[in-house]
């Protein structure tokens, strides 16, 4: 198993390109399902969860090429997919392997697809998706650790989500643009890779109103068609590299990304003392505090403060003046980082979902294990500052989510390795 070794305590100076949104080309990639014709996409991250999802593709039989190495863009045809089955062995490594179920039994009738089951920051049951499914008219049995779902066809109808969820909005508008008649998606996920995905729909040829809202109207078609659609930016990979930037001490420029994705981020930041500057559309200009003093998060839905940032936000905190209080809303397990963050000199104390983070804390490096894609991520900007050298076990969760995060480090001047875990 790779681990990452990181002697801390340089600033980091220079430019970052962002990579495509892991979280969006995961859905859009699934959306090739609809069409028998083929779906270029641009902009794919090269990322252990595409590599994932390209398989499960190749494993229903569609057909899978990448023209350039390593991949950033993607040719799926799925002319036939005579195997409609996301497999335990594919899921187990990836929850957003139920992005498939939508367009599957939408576009075939048959889906089966395997429960997904905990992970390492809480329950996340899929009861939602199923749910919805069943509204459109789908009939679903959930046994032997698998969903299947059978319609003839889906029928439009309107339904309310009792709770925000991102991937089962992506999975029922999927759904929803083959079905018969008119589908409502009241309180649907705004998050900017539902927008993507709806435009990607768009371009195949659905027919969405509302898109960027939390209702979403769709009037189902018979058929899609091919398209080519580049992926958005990566809005969490650019907030890690913001406080990348103002962590070190330093000053990074970061290109190819959508500030307008990061509101929340950029203005809580700023709160702390960060400056950050949007240089034209598609250009951030990180320069450290002079003086980093705490602020207070809550994790909300989109267009809030993302959970998907808060464990690299609270390595921030350990390094700013004061009392931050973090309080998570979206997951109930998600402060694992925190003892690990802890054991290299953290002041975090935990009670229920919240945390308070006291600083400034000198960080000391540490033998620290990753638990999850964005707590790895966190450790990592820890172990940028910390003194000494900070040891990474189980790099395999970020490897799921960042493009080359070491490489892109190392030429910022971080002092990042990989250590294979052949050569030990
Ligand atoms: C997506 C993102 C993930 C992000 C999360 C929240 C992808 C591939 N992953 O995950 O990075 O952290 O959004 O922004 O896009 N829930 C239920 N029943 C359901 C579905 C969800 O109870 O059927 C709960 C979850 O347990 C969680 C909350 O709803 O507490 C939100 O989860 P959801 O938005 O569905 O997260 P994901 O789509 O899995």
């Amino acid at each position: 198993m790779d681990r990452f070794k990181i002697q801390g305590g340089r600033k980091l100076q220079g430019t970052v390109r962002i990579s495509g949104a892991k979280n969006a080309a995961l859905p859009a990639m699934a959306a090739a399902l609809l069409t028998a014709d083929t779906v270029t996409l641009q902009n794919i991250p090269h990322v252990r969860d595409i590599i994932t999802m390209a398989k499960l593709l190749a494993h229903m039989r569609c057909r899978v090429e990448s023209p350039d190495l390593p991949p950033s863009e993607f040719i799926i045809q799925a002319e036939t997919v005579s195997m409609r089955e996301a497999p335990y062995e594919l899921v187990k490594t990836m929850r957003a392997s139920v992005l498939t179920l939508g367009p599957l039994v939408a576009r075939f009738g048959y889906a089966r697809v395997s429960l997904p089951g905990g992970c390492a920051i809480g329950a996340r049951p899929i009861d939602l998706h199923i749910q919805a499914l069943e509204r459109l008219g789908a009939e679903i049995k959930v046994e032997h650790g698998y969903v299947e779902a059978r319609a003839k066809r889906l029928r439009g109808t309107t339904l309310r989500f009792p709770k925000i969820t991102v991937t089962g909005t992506e999975n029922i508008l999927t759904a929803a643009v083959l079905a018969d008649g008119e589908t409502i998606l009241e309180n649907a996920a705004m998050e900017p890779e539902v927008t993507d995905l709806a435009e990607l729909l768009i371009k195949m040829g659905a027919k969405i109103e509302g898109v960027g809202t939390s209702t979403l109207r769709v009037e189902g078609v018979d058929k899609l068609h091919g398209a080519t659609h580049a992926i958005i930016p990566d809005r969490i990979e650019t907030g890690t590299f913001l406080v990348a930037g103002a962590i070190t001490g330093g000053e990074l420029s970061l290109t190819d990304c959508e500030p307008a994705h990061l509101k929340a981020v950029i203005e809580k930041l700023r709160a702390c003392g960060v400056e950050i500057k949007c240089e034209g559309d598609h250009k951030l200009h990180v320069r450290a505090a002079k003086k980093l003093v705490a602020a207070d998060v809550t994790t909300e839905e989109y267009p809030g403060f993302a959970t998907d940032m808060q464990a690299q936000f609270m390595a921030l905190a350990t390094q700013a003046q004061g009392v931050s209080r973090v309080r998570e809303t979206i997951f109930e397990n998600r402060y694992m980082h925190a003892s690990e963050m802890v054991r290299m000199g953290a002041n975090i104390q935990i009670d229920g979902n919240e945390a308070a983070v006291t600083g400034p804390t000198p960080l000391s490096g540490a033998p620290v294990t990753a638990s999850d894609l964005r707590a790895s991520a966190g450790l990592v900007l820890a172990g940028l500052v910390a003194d000494n050298t900070t040891w990474i076990d189980r790099v395999y969760h970020i490897d799921r989510g960042y493009e080359m995060i070491e490489m892109k480090l190392q030429d910022v001047g971080a002092n990042i390795e990989r250590i294979s875990g052949r050569e030990e």
